[in-house]
């Protein structure tokens, strides 16, 4: 059997951090890079077709890729990232194509703009594992939340995400290497093309859930979904394994 270890570990520059990338990252998200299409489409896709009357607060907006989307499903969308040059970037986009969303910096773990019971939905696509502390961050999505509310969010899948891991060719076909699934926390990867290389938090998918559960949420969805074609072309070592974890919950104490 032939082993090839991609190459991923070229040196950059160990601060980079949102801020720093933030230019970058609008650029590829609004180039239409396939995984951040892919995570907007199946959050969408367990999100109520209609979000007219309702109140969605996106985490994490970044760019405003999710908020977007949910504004043009009737919402009254309102993206929050503490990353003063993504909202910069939101704001523009939302100048230059007025679709009614709203943005401002935040920071998930308080949502100290957001008022109490005011939310029908959270969103929060692949911004949870950039928040150093899940607990608090749950605490205040079940304060802003309706006591119908709900929320939907994707994670890179801890299990193929996690520190460490990586690429490697066995016999011709790239598959990918499990890294420290149990190494929970900061890390980065040293990689110039990579959004880790700005860090972000790997939790096991049990501390997730665990998380949700002790802040009184109940899941109704828990998916895993298969890389669509355009994931599996431009990325072939995750052909055959969930690029994502899904997951929507709903308050109920
Ligand atoms: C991978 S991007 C996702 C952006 C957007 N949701 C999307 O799908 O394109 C992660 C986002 O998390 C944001 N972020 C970092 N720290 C955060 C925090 N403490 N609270 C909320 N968002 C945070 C970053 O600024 C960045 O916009």
């Amino acid at each position: 059997m032939k082993w090839t270890a991609a190459a991923r570990y070229a040196e950059v520059p160990v601060d980079e951090n949102w801020d720093s990338i933030a230019d970058w990252y609008a650029a590829l998200v609004r180039d239409g890079s396939p995984m951040h299409t892919f995570s907007r489409d199946i959050l969408l896709s367990v999100l109520p077709l209609t979000l007219t009357g309702a109140v969605v607060l996106d985490i994490g907006c970044g760019e405003g890729l999710i908020t977007r989307a949910v504004a043009a499903r009737g919402a009254a969308a309102l993206g929050v990232d503490p990353t003063s040059a993504l909202i910069e970037h939101a704001q523009a986009a939302e100048r230059a194509q007025p679709i009614g969303a709203i943005y401002r910096q935040d920071d998930g773990s308080t949502l100290s703009s957001v008022g109490n019971a005011t939310i029908d939905w959270v969103t929060a696509a692949l911004s949870l594992n950039n928040i150093p502390d899940l607990d608090s961050a749950i605490e205040s999505i079940k304060r802003v939340l309706k006591p119908e509310g709900r929320i939907a969010f994707t994670v890179p899948h801890p299990c193929f995400n996690a520190p460490r891991g990586g690429s490697v060719t066995i016999n011709g076909s790239p598959r990918r290497l499990i890294g420290d699934y149990f190494a929970e926390g900061f890390w980065r990867l040293n990689e110039p093309q990579s959004v880790r290389r700005a860090g972000n938090y790997h939790r096991t998918i049990a501390t997730y859930v665990n998380t949700l559960m002790n802040h009184g949420f109940a899941l109704d969805v828990l998916a895993e979904p298969a890389p669509d074609d355009r994931v599996r072309a431009t990325n072939p070592h995750r052909i055959g394994l969930p690029p994502f974890l899904l997951v929507r919950a709903a308050v109920t104490a």
